[in-house]
């Protein structure tokens, strides 16, 4: 009797220790908002915008930081601003899943966070962006709107962003802009192979940038750095389908910020059109490029695994105009680039005749494609090959 009792207390306190143990996961410290509370409603169908703006502003207020918490459910949000200056620590918590509204729309962003420092976004849930709806929409060549990025972040610093899924962006899935210590952790991203300019992640005139962990499926490039990016390591990333990881377009535009410092290892490319790429339009106003690692990368049934194009220009109109880029490329590395090639000539190194590239070292190059030797043609540029070369190509 007297021991039933004991058991059954212990039991209680027992169940009341793990609630909290389980609330104070959930929850973390701070200020916890729950968007439903704000009258935000999972059904897929009403507009939850102005709740998750109200809970946004009660987090992004308190001293000892915030948490949005967004429970399961499919909440439909539109195009929203969230702002700071914030208080404190604030945490964008996902454990359901935010849907865009359909079509295009004539901002270029879906959500954007800007002037925050101190940000988490993460939790198991995910951010749909709707993109069937637009991807037709927009047509390349006729110069028309984009549609909306999913996720832009302007002026943004100390941003982690963990576990959560981007599916289906209507343009970019996340924009990184003038942001400084952005760290992509285990994230998911997916859209089909053949969806139109649904880049993973854009980077561009931002310092300080980790991507660590992602599985990154879409139909443009997995990973693109634009203009001004420095600093940014990039690791365990999975990129098919897509267009591999990308340094440019470069040279589109006048006073475009150098591309300096960048570290690409231990990546897996599986059937994209290109694996390592750098790019830049010809012709094109100055800017630079240095300081670039690729390390320890596996690839399988890619098109083109080294590419360096400095005559970028897809669609016919720029090649008319003649003239060469005058994006210098130098201190490029390629060390332990392995696996299948999809095409025979896999290492094309087309610099400019105007700026040759300068000190492209390829290192352990060990790429085969159908089981035999690949080709390489390169111009303009000066390689020195290092190490051993299986399936070795050789320009001079
Ligand atoms: C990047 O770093 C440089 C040098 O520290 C700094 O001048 C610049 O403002 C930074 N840019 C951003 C977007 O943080
Ligand atoms: C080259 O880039 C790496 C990674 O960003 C950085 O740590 C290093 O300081 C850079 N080296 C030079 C000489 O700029
Ligand atoms: C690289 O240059 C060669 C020789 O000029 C050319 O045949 C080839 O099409 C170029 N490749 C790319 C991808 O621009």
């Amino acid at each position: 009797m007297a021991s039933s009792f004991f058991f059954f207390h212990f039991l209680s306190f027992f169940v009341i220790f793990l609630i909290i143990i389980k609330v104070s996961q959930v929850h973390g410290k701070g200020t916890v908002v729950n968007i439903q509370d704000f009258g935000a409603l999972p059904d897929g169908k009403t507009d939850s915008s102005q709740a998750i703006l109200k809970a946004w502003s009660q987090a992004c207020k308190s001293k000892v930081g915030g948490t949005i918490f967004i429970p399961p459910g499919t909440f439909l949000l539109n195009t929203v601003t969230f702002s700071g200056p914030c208080n404190g620590p604030t945490i964008f918590n996902v454990n359901g899943v935010l849907r865009a509204p359909t079509g295009n729309s004539r901002y270029e962003y879906w959500i954007l966070f800007q002037h925050i420092n101190g940000l988490t976004i993460n939790g198991k849930g995910s951010l749909d962006g709707q993109g069937p709806s637009a991807w037709s929409l927009y047509n390349v060549k006729a110069n028309s709107r984009h549609p909306p990025s999913s996720i832009k972040f302007n002026d943004m610093s100390n941003v982690l962003i963990q576990s959560i899924t981007s599916i289906n962006s209507k343009f970019f899935h996340y924009q990184i802009d003038g942001s400084q210590g952005i760290h992509f952790e285990d994230v998911t991203i997916t859209a089909p192979g053949d969806s139109p300019n649904t880049d993973g992640i854009h980077i561009g005139n931002s310092n300080d940038t980790i991507i660590h962990k992602a599985k990154i499926s879409t139909g443009d490039d997995c990973i693109s750095i634009g203009p001004g990016t420095s600093n940014i390591h990039i690791s365990e990333v999975y990129c098919g389908p897509g267009h591999g990881i990308s340094i440019g377009s470069l040279g589109k535009y006048q006073n475009e910020a150098d591309v300096n410092g960048v570290v690409v290892r231990d990546c897996t490319l599986v059937r994209t059109q290109n694996g390592l790429r750098i790019k830049s339009w010809a012709p094109s106003p100055p800017s630079k490029v240095f300081n670039v690692t690729f390390e320890d990368i596996d690839v399988n049934h890619v098109e083109n695994p080294i590419i360096i194009d400095q005559q970028y220009c897809p669609h016919s109109t720029c090649s008319k105009q003649g003239g060469e880029s005058q994006v210098q490329i130098s201190n490029v590395k390629f060390i332990n680039i392995r696996g299948t090639s999809a095409s025979k000539v896999g290492v094309v190194l087309n610099c400019s005749k105007s700026f040759r590239c300068q000190g492209i070292e390829i290192r352990d190059l060990d790429l085969t494609f159908n089981g035999h030797e690949i080709t390489a043609t390169c111009s303009n540029a000066n390689i020195n090959f290092y190490g051993q070369q299986i399936a070795a190509p050789i320009c001079t």
